[in-house]
């Protein structure tokens, strides 16, 4: 359904996207790095020394509370040219459609939602102003749920950078490579790969190939971190290793910016005579960091049946409540699909969390069509839904032979907040007002007799 209403540039893309670990970047996950762009610029044996080398300004980022235990505490002391509080005053600037949960727009739904995917900007727009909100669970002022959003952007963001005070950003890029000039150095982010910047920390987004689209989860709650292996073992799902952050890098530019900052769900603007990306050496564990889904270990049954989808998850941000996550990000990859006697898409289900569902390439194992790479679909706490008709006739038919799974990438946002969409995504021409029709077809099977 609707299908025809895919936008051209959709088009799979297969090819991993990094080396790891790449030039310029430092590997593993929550470790605590070192790195300067010249030669003696980190001080050493003491973090704020009367004067540190260079002439440059020692500064803290702490992303967690001071006294945050030490496997959750978080931060960067920081090198710069100058300190990041020299800027001029902040004002508020139109928030365009971004949204920040708790919303009030409309009602939140336990009606099944899809949407198609939303078209390339005509006109020149940066990643700030490209942001849709589609969605949002919880209260950002308690940090606690999600905003979920579509960025489409035309245009690299130039002497402006972006702050966000309300969460960390996760981006998943769908179509276009970025470019993430952030406080502590470059990452380059292509679809099938996904990059995480810190509360708080300033960074600027370029487009090297032209436009871009992707999904945004802005994180409330606890950082993201790797989910616990439990019974699986030392070894399986993401690893440590393949997460990249960037090394230092500055620019030593003195020509008027703007900081744009997120902050209690507006947007604000600061003008600063100089590019706040100045951070000449750095060392800490509050990083910008980036992972390709390409090298995920997927796990899954080799007898019967198959596993929670928990079983994805690359990073979990964890509530108070042991494992109901205040959002997993969690990932359906290319795999083999070699259960007997298994009906082996998804299941029909209902949940306590609630599910967004983004597609990155290919086509989702659960829907026959309509899901289309770029596209997303919600499905709220205790909403029902499962495969589609013509998936439910074929699977229960089809010859179960081992098979692979092999264009596919689609990923999930899961929270235990119900989620709330926004009036744009209510009211946007993209969103499918016949999607519930894809289980209309769902035929009546039972015969009373075993
Ligand atoms: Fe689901």
């Amino acid at each position: 359904m609707n299908s025809d209403r895919r936008t051209p540039n959709h088009r799979p893309r297969r090819t991993p996207a990094s080396t790891s670990p790449a030039p310029g970047s430092q590997s593993g996950f929550g470790n605590h790095f070192s790195t300067e762009a010249l030669p003696g610029a980190l001080p050493q044996g003491r973090n704020s020394p009367q004067r540190s080398p260079y002439g440059l300004y020692a500064e803290l980022l702490s992303g967690s509370a001071f006294t945050a235990p030490r496997a959750e505490n978080r931060r960067t002391w920081v090198y710069r040219i100058r300190p990041s509080a020299s800027h001029g005053p902040f004002q508020r600037i139109d928030n365009g459609l971004v949204r920040t949960a708790p919303f009030t727009e409309t009602d939140a739904t336990p009606a099944q939602l899809r949407w198609n995917p939303f078209a390339l900007p005509t006109r020149a727009v940066d990643f700030v102003e490209g942001m849709l909100t589609i969605a949002g669970a919880g209260d950002a002022g308690a940090q606690a749920g999600i905003g979920i959003h579509v960025y489409c952007a035309s245009r690299s963001m130039s002497a402006r950078v972006f702050c966000n005070a309300d969460g960390e950003m996760l981006l998943v890029p769908q179509f276009g490579r970025l470019r993430l000039a952030t406080e502590l150095g470059v990452l380059e982010v292509a679809p099938l790969e996904i990059a995480v910047v810190p509360r708080g920390m300033r960074f600027r987004v370029e487009l090297p190939e032209g436009p871009a689209r992707g999904y945004l989860c802005e994180n409330y709650g606890a950082m993201l971190r790797l989910p616990e292996l439990g019974p699986i073992g030392s070894n399986g799902l993401a690893a440590a290793r393949d997460f990249l952050a960037p090394v230092a890098a500055y620019e030593d530019r003195d020509d008027p910016h703007e900081i744009v900052t997120k902050f209690a769900g507006n947007l604000w603007s600061a003008s600063i005579d100089h590019s706040p990306l100045d951070v000449v050496a750095w060392h800490g564990n509050l990083v910008p960091y980036k992972y390709d889904l390409t090298k995920f270990m997927v796990i899954g049954t080799v007898s019967f049946d198959h596993p929670d989808p928990s079983i994805f998850t690359v990073l979990t941000s964890p509530s108070a409540a042991p494992g109901m996550a205040n959002v997993d990000f969690v990932i359906f990859p290319p795999r083999w699909m070699v259960g007997e006697d298994t009906f082996r898409p998804p299941w029909f289900h209902r949940n306590v969390m609630s599910e967004y569902m983004g597609l990155i390439q290919g086509e989702y194992d659960a829907k026959a069509a309509g899901f289309v790479p770029g596209g997303g679909s919600l499905h709220n706490s205790w909403t029902a839904h499962g495969p589609d008709a013509e998936t439910f006739e074929r699977a229960s038919s089809i010859e179960l032979t081992p098979h692979k799974l092999g264009n596919t990438m689609a990923f999930m946002f899961e929270t235990r907040y119900a989620i709330q969409p926004t009036r744009f995504a209510i009211e946007a021409p993209e969103r499918q007002r016949d999607y519930s029709r894809c289980w209309q077809g769902l035929k009546k099977h039972y015969t009373g007799k075993p």
